[in-house]
């Protein structure tokens, strides 16, 4: 499987880079002496993470919500050459299947979302975000059914779901607790059932690259241009702190024990790194057509170079006994 050749460096908790088909650089939790904050800090990990999204990510700033101006703005290239397949590649691992559909984490249920909820007949929102929920609500309507509350904590019964989605989450999630949510998110899709996760690849090519140009202009001592979304900007200037950390491909091997697990690529970078380094359209469009061919040449090294994976998780039937 792809994920097996994925190397396996550990990454720093602090200043990694984020993204969601949008997305960008954040800050991690410290404490006052700068360390990492223990695993025992869930509560704290996670009231963070509602804080940014209920006071800033889903709040409307200027002229959009938050996470829109901090994480989603691309050049019009990627919005027209590249980002549509993306959407089509996403609601294409719900194909064949119908029925109860649970979105785990659908923030502000952008297009994409609405377009996969429009698939199954009933559908359930979970959101630990009550902004996220009312906005959820407003798009989707009243049958669905929309819970205020965290992946970790679901009080929902076994087996109840045909597939799951779930985007942009999983790494907001403290890392020690990553493996439970995930393991929640399958304990509620039902065998044969699919969970569909959209996470991140802490050794992508466009954050190597973030690397050697870093240390290049430090090098040469150069001053780097400031980027309006710099993790300064994390804790100030009225925008929350959030918590981020991601772990390396090959966790995702830990939960061949109860699914299939399959790797793809999901998206070749966050809009920071389309700021830093697709500098014109014009490059922007050369680029995204290259990365256009070789995601669909080359899907299993995809997986390993893009920024984004989608984990689709199969629930294995359990053996009859
Ligand atoms: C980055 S946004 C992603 C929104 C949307 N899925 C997208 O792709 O644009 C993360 C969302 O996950 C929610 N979230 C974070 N941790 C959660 C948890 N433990 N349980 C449920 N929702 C959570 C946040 O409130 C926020 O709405």
């Amino acid at each position: 499987m792809a994920f097996l050749l994925a190397s396996c460096q550990t990454i720093t908790l602090k200043a990694t880079l984020r993204t969601a088909g949008h997305r960008v650089r954040s800050a991690a939790l410290f404490n006052e002496k700068d360390e990492p904050l223990a695993s025992e800090t869930k509560s704290d990990v996670e009231e963070t993470v509602r804080r940014f999204y209920d006071d800033y990510g889903w709040v409307q700033q200027e002229t959009e919500v938050g996470e829109t101006s901090l994480f989603r703005r691309f050049s019009a290239a990627h919005d027209s050459l590249y980002y549509p397949a993306v959407e089509r590649r996403t609601a294409s691992c719900f194909d064949n299947l119908t029925g109860k559909l649970l979105i785990a984490g659908g923030g502000d249920m952008p297009d994409g979302h609405v377009a996969i909820a429009a698939r199954f007949p009933s559908v359930t929102c979970i959101d630990i975000s009550e902004k996220a929920i009312g906005l959820a609500r407003d798009k989707l309507g009243p049958d669905g059914h929309y819970i205020t509350g965290s992946i970790l904590d679901m009080d929902i019964p076994d087996d109840q779901f045909d597939a799951v989605f779930c985007a942009h989450v999983i790494y907001h999630i403290d890392q020690s607790l990553q493996q439970k949510a995930v393991r929640q998110l399958v304990r509620v899709t039902r065998p044969g059932g699919r969970v569909v996760i959209i996470y991140r690849n802490p050794n992508s090519l466009p954050s190597e690259l973030m690397q050697l140009r870093r240390r290049a202009y430090d090098f040469l001592k150069l001053s780097r241009t400031p980027d309006n979304t710099d993790i300064a900007s994390f804790g100030m200037h009225g925008v929350p702190q959030l918590y981020d950390f991601t772990h390396p491909l090959d966790w995702w091997k830990q939960f061949c024990d109860d699914c299939n697990v399959n790797l793809r690529p999901w998206h070749i970078m966050g809009c920071d790194h389309e700021g830093h380094l697709l500098k014109s359209e014009a490059i922007a469009r050369a680029a995204y057509r290259l990365f256009s061919w070789f995601e669909n040449s080359y899907p299993d090294r995809a997986v390993r170079l893009w920024h984004y994976p989608i984990a689709i998780l199969t629930k294995k039937n359990r053996p009859q006994s």
